[in-house]
């Protein structure tokens, strides 16, 4: 044991004559033995933060960890963060169960470690006393030499390493050990910082003002199914396929009929020729007109084409399902819309309506967006999204600019059983359709 010490020891004196300049001091701090049982302590991890819930284990007790393995992910009221290891060793103690609270200061784990290592507490204690002395003593068999350059910032070269291997400049590191020396755990939370707040714009906390609060708002009648079919959709992986279509054609046609039609008491949007478009490219690709069930790995295919509509209603979003669309005419379609719509409005959609849909479609587009990311409702397979229409700049066959009414559509299908290729097979027919309405109308 006294040999491998001291080959440590010796090693990492050096580690530090290679890298320290003329100008620097040198200090020795001590050291803890291999096999010695250390409390893993939550450290300080900024924002005036005292107590976190611990959400996750990402150990258990006798599993082995090395140095910036996940250990837990913790959560406070402001942030959330992955606590990682300090040291290699082994799990002894494990201190808190899930949704805990624990304390700043107070240990996670504790750890066998297995190799030697700075003791960043003591050390602390010892650079300041040695620091004193200004000497460079080594009586302590296992103490560890560490440089001091006194133009540099404070730390250890392990420190050191780690802030150059990350490209950080440690002066920008907030440091929290005594005498202002940075710590490995500074540059972790620095680190954790850095990655939080360049995809979040952090809001500036202006501790002085009260936060004026709201009157609650329960969550909407539809708007709970909403909750429960989006949380089981989490787990399915969304392959997105983006196109879009010129439907300058198929807004004239609805132009040029739609009064006639509204004389009849039925409203024509351009909704009915999306959804019609969609059933005739299941004709074409029938294995998107499914269901999957998941425990038996298994896909039904399903002959009727029963559209799903993503509605929005003053109760929230609801999805019903217009049956059978491939028998049914886009005047039919429309009527069965409007049906929907107008007991969306009041919150009385039958059950009947909500069930058995089989590939859907949302058109988000009534209220603005071009590309959305829409999410599949399972156990259907496939969803399509539609943007805003645009006016935008095409040219026709005579190479001529001309205005053009332009729609995008994105289509999200479970990647578990649906292949790109299939999707934008899918995806090609369906712009075909929706950019020569007389197809559709011809049942072509
Ligand atoms: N781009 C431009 N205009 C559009 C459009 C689009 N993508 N979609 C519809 N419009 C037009 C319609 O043609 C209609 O115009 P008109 O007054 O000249 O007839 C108008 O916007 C209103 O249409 P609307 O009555 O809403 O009917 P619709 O048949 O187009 O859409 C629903 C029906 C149910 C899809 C729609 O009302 C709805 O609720 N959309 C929201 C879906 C949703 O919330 N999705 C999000 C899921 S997370």
């Amino acid at each position: 044991m006294a040999s491998t010490l001291r080959l440590c020891t010796l090693q990492i004196v050096q580690l530090s004559k290679n890298v320290c300049k003329p100008n620097c001091r040198y200090m020795f701090l001590s050291a803890v033995r291999p096999g010695t049982i250390v409390p893993f302590k939550l450290s300080d991890i900024g924002e005036g933060i005292r107590d976190v819930i611990i959400k996750e284990w990402y150990v258990k007790l006798g599993d082995r960890v090395s140095q910036f393995d996940n250990i837990c992910e913790v959560q406070s009221d402001k942030a959330s963060a992955t606590i990682t290891s300090r040291y290699d060793g082994v799990i002894r103690a494990v201190h808190y169960k899930v949704d805990d609270v624990a304390l700043v200061g107070n240990p996670l784990v504790d750890i066998e470690v297995e190799e030697e290592i700075t003791n960043v507490d003591e050390s602390v204690k010892k650079s300041v006393r040695k620091e004193r002395n200004e000497e460079t003593d080594s009586q302590e068999g296992h103490d560890i030499k560490v440089e001091i350059n006194s133009n540099k910032v404070l730390t250890t070269p392990a420190v050191r390493r780690l802030a150059m291997e990350n490209n950080i400049n440690l002066k920008d590191v907030p440091a929290t050990g005594k005498s202002g020396r940075v710590l490995k755990e500074d540059i972790l939370v620095y680190m954790q910082d850095l990655s939080h707040s360049s995809s979040i714009e952090r809001p500036s906390i202006r501790t002085n003002e009260k936060t004026v609060l709201g009157e609650n708002m329960p969550v909407k009648k539809y708007a709970k199914a909403m909750w429960k079919s989006m949380t089981q959709s989490l787990s399915i992986p969304h392959f997105v396929y983006s196109d879009e279509c010129n439907v300058s054609k198929l807004v004239k046609y609805r132009d040029e009929v739609k009064d006639t039609l509204k004389e009849q008491g039925i409203s024509l949007s351009l909704m009915p020729f999306f959804i019609k478009a969609a059933s005739r490219a299941l004709e074409r690709v029938p294995e998107l007109n499914a269901w999957l069930d998941e425990d038996a790995q298994n896909i039904r295919i399903v002959k009727s084409h029963n559209i799903s509509i993503a509605m929005d209603t003053p109760e929230g979003l609801i999805v019903p399902n217009i049956k059978n669309v491939q028998t049914l005419s886009i005047v039919a379609i429309a009527k069965e819309l409007n049906r929907l719509q107008a007991l969306g409005k009041i919150a009385s959609i039958p059950l009947a309506d909500l069930s058995e849909g089989t590939f859907s479609l949302s058109n988000i587009g009534v209220i603005g967006g071009t590309y959305t990311k829409p999410v599949i409702l399972s156990p259907q397979i496939v969803i399509g999204a539609l943007g805003k229409i645009q006016k935008l700049p095409r040219f026709d066959e005579l190479e001529k600019v001309y205005p053009a009414n332009v729609i995008a559509v994105s289509w999200a299908a479970d990647h578990r059983v649906v292949d790109g290729v299939t999707m934008a097979k899918y995806s090609s027919i369906w712009k075909y359709y929706v950019e020569n309405p007389m197809h559709l109308l011809l049942g072509a």
